[in-house]
């Protein structure tokens, strides 16, 4: 009998809509296209990464491909060759527990037709397959657009973390972070 967790990690998922299909298989994506997109301005959480670096982190994640399909046809087996890479969005998890949402985007030139949307609904879908979850979580420094995004289609709340004030008890979970070497623009020390 085989878990969710080892349904996700071994037997990758697809959603088709019209030319556009989003697929779990990790094995789909371009590395090179996906490292150029991480130099991109508007993914200002990260950089490039060396490619050795980039296909064990996609291994060890639960990647979602966003693809155009240049031969609609149903009928005719995906070849890599068929799919253009349009836009991502990666899951770190240990598929049971937790998981936490990063590296979302859509090629600009697609944005605003209801990809993103539908891209982070498939995200949901599988979220909300896991029956011993405890928390998913995702950082964002765009309140404006993102914060009600993902309340929209991830059913997410803000965690707002309230500091002692007056010698009160603190209210609500401190959300607490360490940039490092990978982080755009780090100095410091190890
Ligand atoms: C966020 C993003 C993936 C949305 O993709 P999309 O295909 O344009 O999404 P849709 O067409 O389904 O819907 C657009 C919605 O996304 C919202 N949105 C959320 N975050 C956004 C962002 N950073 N930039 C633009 N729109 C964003 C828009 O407000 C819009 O909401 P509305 O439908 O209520 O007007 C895309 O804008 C993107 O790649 N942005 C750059 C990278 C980024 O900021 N990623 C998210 C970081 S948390």
């Amino acid at each position: 009998m085989s878990s969710v967790a080892s349904e996700l990690r071994d037997q990758p998922k697809t959603w088709t809509k019209g030319e556009y299909l989003v697929s779990t298989d990790s094995s789909l994506i371009p590395i090179a296209t996906l490292n150029a997109w991480y130099a991109r301005e508007e993914l200002y959480w990260t950089k490039p990464l060396p490619e050795l670096a980039m296909r064990e982190t996609l291994q060890n994640s639960l990647c979602f491909g966003l693809y155009h399909k240049s031969s609609p046809n149903q009928n005719q087996p995906e070849n890599d060759d068929s799919l253009e890479f349009v836009g991502f969005a990666r899951c770190i998890t240990d598929y049971t527990t937790f998981l936490f949402l990063t590296d979302v985007f859509v090629l600009p030139s697609l944005q605003g037709l209801g990809l993103g949307t539908w891209l982070i609904t498939c995200v949901q879908e599988v979220v909300k397959s896991m029956p011993y979850l405890r928390r998913s979580m995702l950082l964002t420094g765009d309140w404006k657009r993102s914060v009600p995004f993902y309340k929209k289609i991830m059913d997410m709340e803000l965690m707002v973390c309230n500091p002692p004030v007056e010698g009160k008890e603190a209210v609500g979970f401190a959300v607490m972070q360490r940039k490092s070497f990978g982080a755009p623009g780090f100095v410091g020390e190890p």
